[in-house]
């Protein structure tokens, strides 16, 4: 065995979801989660939402995905608005950063894209790092913590009215 002390960390890399992707993304999601993650009100959501693969970003480190931020088109009254999640870092990763990254690189694709917002359902702790803030006039097809509710907009645009398909 050849010792290597002084070699650099392996690259990681962050590229869009590609069906390639998808065995290591439900191994990483169902690790961070567990069973009970299907029964999430995002999961209600995410039944009528419009996935967005070309928003969705995987982070890939020594050739294995590390952390996974999906994104979906779907609307709020009339507004089109991004919803995000999952979000997932790999145990032996997190508190590098990833995490927040993930969510940036998302959030600016989406906006690049032209879209207005982002939505999901996390904790205000972890997400107002990144610009989110409670969305208080937003209802979701099941029963949530208003406070879990979260947007972040481009300019002062404030959501308002249920979730809902484009
Ligand atoms: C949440 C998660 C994606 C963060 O990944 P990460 O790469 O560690 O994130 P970052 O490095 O950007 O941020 C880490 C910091 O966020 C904190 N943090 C993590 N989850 C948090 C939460 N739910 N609420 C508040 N703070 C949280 C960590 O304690 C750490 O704090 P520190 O900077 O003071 O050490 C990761 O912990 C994970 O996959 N968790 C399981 C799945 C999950 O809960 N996803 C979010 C669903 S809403």
């Amino acid at each position: 065995m050849s010792l290597q002390p002084n070699r650099p960390p392996p690259e990681l890399l962050l590229v869009n979801e590609a069906p390639a992707h998808a065995v290591e993304i439900e191994a990483l999601l169902h690790r961070a989660f567990g069973p009970g993650r299907f029964a999430k009100v995002s999961e209600r959501v995410r039944e009528f939402a419009d996935f967005a693969p070309e928003l969705s970003f995987c982070a890939i480190e020594a050739g294995k995905v590390v952390g996974v931020v999906r994104m979906w088109r779907v609307a709020v009254g009339d507004q089109p608005v991004m919803f995000l999640g999952p979000l997932a870092v790999e145990e032996s990763e997190r508190r590098h950063g990833l995490g927040a990254q993930l969510v940036e690189r998302a959030c600016q694709a989406s906006q690049d894209a032209g879209e207005a917002a982002v939505l999901l359902v996390g904790d205000l702790p972890y997400f107002q790092r990144t610009g989110f803030a409670i969305a208080p006039d937003v209802t979701l097809p099941g029963p949530v913590d208003a406070r879990r509710v979260l947007a972040r907009t481009v300019g002062d645009m404030a959501l308002s009215g249920p979730v809902k398909a484009r």
